[in-house]
């Protein structure tokens, strides 16, 4: 263990707010603890040390040169430090309760080892567009205060036809290197192709060496993956995951909450909330809020400061019949308010009688 002295110039460092010291002497322990052969312990300090000398970040600014992939990995890996957290996704209850387990898992890690288990990071979202999926990716990275990096995938094949398999093993060194939340946006894109009629040499290779890499991975990163298909992943890929969240459309309680959250500033006492919701139906989340920043600018262009619920409605009728969903979509339990949904514990999404598929 580090000695008095050592252990006083940290913290002294830190209080004064000498940098350059408290790096120093970070370093200086992690070089002592390697020498001892404790190199887990030795990795963690120099990886908290380069946290101390990162300034702090504005909204999803570009990390510093530290973090951000160089070389080879710049062409495919996007970083960036999120300042989203949990708080900012509408979920259901179930889901943000294994997301917030998630975080606390990580944060725990060493408890865990001590009792030889894991903390789950191999992590597959998988529902429609618009749900919140990579957000939630970004809300992982905020709250744990690590790097986002955003893999992608498509310019991955496409550029590198022929050489993915060695690019992905670049991704999954840094994924075992450089500590953060890696996201694979879209794996679909990957598995469609084992079993079509394409399914030669390539897209069969990159697949199986994803999922390989997956399952040789024991690093300190999270890794998510998220699909708009789950129905086309088989049983290998999805085993291949510690936990598979499905994201799904929202309802009643959870269209009112993220219209709200888009109008704040503005007066909603008079909103009839249940009967908005019930045209809502179909739309995603993203929508959803797009529909409410629209009723939003034409109430400020016609220098109103209330929103009111002839117009809430006429933009979601507007969003919706841009996607060609007819009547109201809505039903009896789309227009529960935020307030009895509460009373469930349930943020109030539809169930499509899919459970969450835990490995145990
Ligand atoms: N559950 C949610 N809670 C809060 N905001 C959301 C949610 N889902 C979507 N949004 C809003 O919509 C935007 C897009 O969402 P996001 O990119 O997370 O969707 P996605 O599920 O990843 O979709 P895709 O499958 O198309 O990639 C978000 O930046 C946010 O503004
Ligand atoms: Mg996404």
């Amino acid at each position: 263990m580090a000695s008095a002295q050592q252990l006083i110039g940290l913290v002294k460092s830190h209080a004064e707010g000498d940098e350059e010291r408290f790096f120093d002497l970070a370093m200086q322990l992690a070089a002592a603890e390697d020498q001892k052969g404790h190199t887990r312990l030795a990795e963690q300090l120099r990886q908290w040390a380069d946290v101390s000398r990162t300034p702090p970040r504005p909204a999803m600014a570009k990390p510093t040169p530290l973090a951000a992939p160089r070389g080879d990995l710049a062409g495919f890996l996007d970083a960036s430090y999120p300042s989203t957290r949990l708080k900012d996704v509408i979920l259901p209850f179930h889901l943000e309760d294994e997301l917030t387990h998630i975080v606390t898992e990580t944060r725990m890690r060493e408890r865990l080892e001590e009792k030889g288990l894991r903390p789950r990071r191999r992590l597959l979202f998988a529902g429609p567009p618009g749900t919140g999926k990579t957000l939630s990716a970004a809300a992982l990275a905020g709250e744990l205060q690590f790097p986002l990096f955003t893999v992608l995938l498509h310019g991955l094949i496409t550029k590198f036809m022929g050489e993915t398999a060695q690019k992905l093993r670049k991704i999954f060194d840094a994924v075992r290197t450089v500590r953060g939340v890696y996201l694979f946006d879209e794996i679909d894109a990957l598995a469609a192709s084992r079993g079509s009629v394409n399914d030669i040499g390539e897209a069969r290779r990159i697949l199986n060496s994803f999922l390989q890499f997956l399952d040789e991975d024991t690093g300190p990163s999270i890794i998510v993956a998220t699909t708009n298909l789950p129905e086309i992943l088989d049983r290998a890929v999805l085993r291949r995951f510690d936990l598979v969240l499905p994201y799904e459309m929202p309802k009643g309680p959870a269209i009112e909450k993220a219209l709200r959250r888009r109008l704040i500033g503005f007066e909603a006492k008079s909103v009839d909330w249940a009967e908005v919701a019930l045209h809502a139906g179909g739309l995603s989340t993203a929508d959803i809020v797009a529909a409410a920043e629209d009723a939003a600018r034409r109430t400020v262009l016609a220098h109103q400061d209330r929103i009111e619920t002839i117009a809430l409605i006429a933009s979601l009728d507007r969003r919706r019949s841009l996607h060609g969903i007819g009547g109201t979509g809505g039903d009896a339990e789309g227009s529960q308010t935020l307030h009895s949904a509460r009373s469930r514990n349930d943020a109030g999404f539809q169930g499509q009688g899919r459970r969450i598929v835990k490995k145990t």
